[in-house]
Order: structure tokens, then C-alpha cells, then sequence
């Protein structure tokens, strides 16, 4: 191994650049040459790819965003696009790729090594924690508390009208923003798509919160969930409870950007280090993922989303706490 690359893909996520940072300094430890890639695989193929250097990753491990950019390439899920990504990356003799993205990436990277002999190295980067063989992802705890951070604000707003609110969280098709959120600020409810919601029993138990007293409500519910929404949500409860004072509040882009967390900086940097690592090592084509505090590699293949299950204990604390 002498030359090894690395590039972000798919939707940016806060601690991508500590990730980045880890695998630039592990490489020039070991002696090999770092190069950066641009914009993900497009920069592959418009050979947008530069020799970094310890200094290249100066002043960026607090930095959220990613100082590689990135962004999602059509043209690299086709085979044309494959092959005129390997012929740029052996113009650099280049013969490691990192890729630190979601499972859109990964399904990209698995496809490429095994058509072409660059072994590929994935990173689970992604504010979803939708990706199996890791306990989280880069990105997911800062995105939680900024989650948390923005629904605490809405709590005081709330109270001071007695009023309820929804609020949507991103997650695309998986609840866990949702779900720690909407525990860490103690939600009455939190919709997920792991677990189909009846909006109606929510409704019945809003009125009789209401015969309670029960003055401050919200409702967490995530972006995929299969009810459609916190608009939706909203306007069924309006209908049914004209009495409520309802609002709603879309978190959005905000859950992606900011300085990373202190979890997510070490999960990266543990992570960035592992990468280079296993490529001295002879492992190929895995992605590296944190379980039970030790790294843990699964083939490419098998990390890409699969629709895990959340414990419906969750859902009872959730029950309790709030009640
Ligand atoms: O995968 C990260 C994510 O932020 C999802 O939570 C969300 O569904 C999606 O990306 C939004 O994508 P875009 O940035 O293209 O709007």
C-alpha cells in the first residue's frame, strides 16, 4: 500500500472532517501518500483529486460540514462511471479508497471493488444512524442534541401558551433522531417508522389530557414515519381537536450542521485511524463500525440499510415518563 484517497459522500454530517483529519495523519504516519478527493465520486471522475498533507487538516476537527465537500453521483451507479473513476484513481497510482458516506455510498463502493482492484474502506458517516454493524454513526449524537437543543427552546414557548406542538426530525427512513430526542426532552409522543403509530389513541389521550390539565404536549415525530408528517399529524389533530392550540415546527438542515459533539470527534477519529489501518492490514471492502466500544468490520454488502427493529421498551418509557 502507498497511496490511498479518501473522499465524503452522500449528505454531509458533523464530524466528517474529524474523520477526514484521522485518516490524512494515520496515513502520513505510516508513511503512505494522503490524496483528497472533491465532491465524493464526482470528483473521481472530473479528477478532482490533490496530495494532502498533515496541514490540510489544520483547524478542522471542531468543524462541521466537510472540508472535502461532497455530494450524491449518478454517473458512478452506472459501470461507465466506474470504470473512468478507476482509470483517474490509477493516474494517481492510487490503491486505497476511503469513503465516508451512508449506505447510498457504500452500495457505490461495493460495486467498485468488486469490478476494479482498488480496495475500498468504508466510514459510516450519516446523521440517520440507519446503517447495521455499528452502534452509531458519525454525526447522529450532534445532530440529537442539536435536536434536543432547538425542542428544549420549543418547550418554553409552549409552556408560556399552553400549547401543543409537532415537532419533525429528519432521519429519512429511520426513527432514531426521533426517538432520543423526543426522550431527552421528554415527549409526551414520539412517531417512528420502525413502529406504526395510531394518530387516533394519541388523539383520545389528548383529550383527556386536556380533562387533566395537562397543559404542555409535544409531539416528536420523525420525517418518515408513515402518517406523513408533522403537517399532517397537525392538521389531523386540529380536526378532531379544534380546542387544542396546535403548532408545528420542521427542525430541517439545522440537525446537520454545527461543531460536532464530543462523541461524534472521537467516533470519527477512532474510525478515520481504524480505516487506514485495516488497509495495512490486508482488510478489504468492509465498513468500519464501533460495537460495544470495539471496532468491528462488516463486509460493504451487508451494511447498507436494513430496517432494524427498535425495542418496544423504548416506547414504554416513553409512556411512563411522559405520563
Ligand atoms: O441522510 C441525511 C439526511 O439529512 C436525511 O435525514 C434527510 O432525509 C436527507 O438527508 C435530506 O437530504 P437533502 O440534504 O438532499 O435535502
Amino acid at each position: 500500500l502507498n497511496n490511498i484517497a479518501v473522499l465524503t459522500s452522500g449528505g454531509d454530517a458533523p464530524g466528517m472532517n474529524a474523520a477526514v483529519r484521522a485518516v490524512v495523519r494515520t496515513g502520513i504516519y505510516h508513511q503512505l501518500n494522503v490524496f483528497g478527493v472533491m465532491y465524493g465520486y464526482r470528483g473521481i471522475l472530473k479528477n478532482e483529486i490533490f496530495p494532502m498533507e498533515s496541514k490540510s487538516v489544520a483547524n478542522i476537527i471542531q468543524r462541521g460540514g466537510t472540508i472535502l465537500k461532497t455530494a450524491r453521483c449518478k454517473e458512478f451507479y452506472e459501470y461507465e462511471g466506474r470504470k473512468k473513476a478507476y482509470e483517474n484513481l490509477k493516474k494517481h497510482n492510487i490503491d486505497g479508497l476511503i469513503v465516508i458516506g451512508g449506505d447510498g455510498s457504500f452500495n457505490g463502493a461495493q460495486k467498485f471493488s468488486q469490478e476494479f482492484d482498488i480496495p475500498c474502506i468504508g466510514l459510516p458517516g450519516t446523521i440517520d444512524k440507519d446503517i447495521a454493524g455499528t452502534d452509531s454513526t458519525i454525526g447522529f449524537d450532534t445532530a440529537v442534541n442539536t435536536a434536543i437543543e432547538a425542542i428544549d427552546k420549543i418547550r418554553d414557548t409552549a409552556d408560556a401558551h399552553d400549547r401543543l406542538f409537532v415537532i419533525e426530525v429528519m432521519g429519512r427512513d429511520a426513527g432514531y433522531i426521533a426517538l432520543h430526542s423526543g426522550i431527552a426532552t421528554g415527549a409526551e409522543h414520539i412517531m417512528v417508522p420502525e413502529r406504526k403509530t395510531e394518530l387516533n389513541d394519541i388523539i383520545e389521550e389528548l383529550q383527556a389530557n386536556e380533562r387533566r390539565k395537562k397543559l404542555v404536549n409535544l409531539i416528536v415525530v420523525a420525517e418518515g414515519d408513515e402518517t406523513g408528517g408533522a403537517n399532517e399529524v397537525a392538521r389531523r389533530i386540529k380536526e378532531s381537536c379544534p380546542q387544542l392550540d396546535t403548532r408545528v415546527c420542521i427542525l430541517g438542515h439545522i440537525q446537520r450542521g454545527g461543531s460536532p459533539s464530543c462523541t461524534d470527534r472521537i467516533l470519527a477519529s477512532r474510525m478515520g485511524y481504524a480505516a487506514v489501518d485495516a488497509l495495512l492490514e490486508g482488510i478489504h471492502n468492509v465498513m468500519i463500525g464501533i460495537v460495544n466500544d470495539k471496532i468491528h468490520y462488516t463486509p460493504l454488502d451487508k451494511a447498507v440499510k436494513a430496517k432494524q427493529e427498535i425495542d418496544p421498551e423504548w416506547f414504554k418509557i416513553v409512556k411512563i415518563l411522559a405520563s
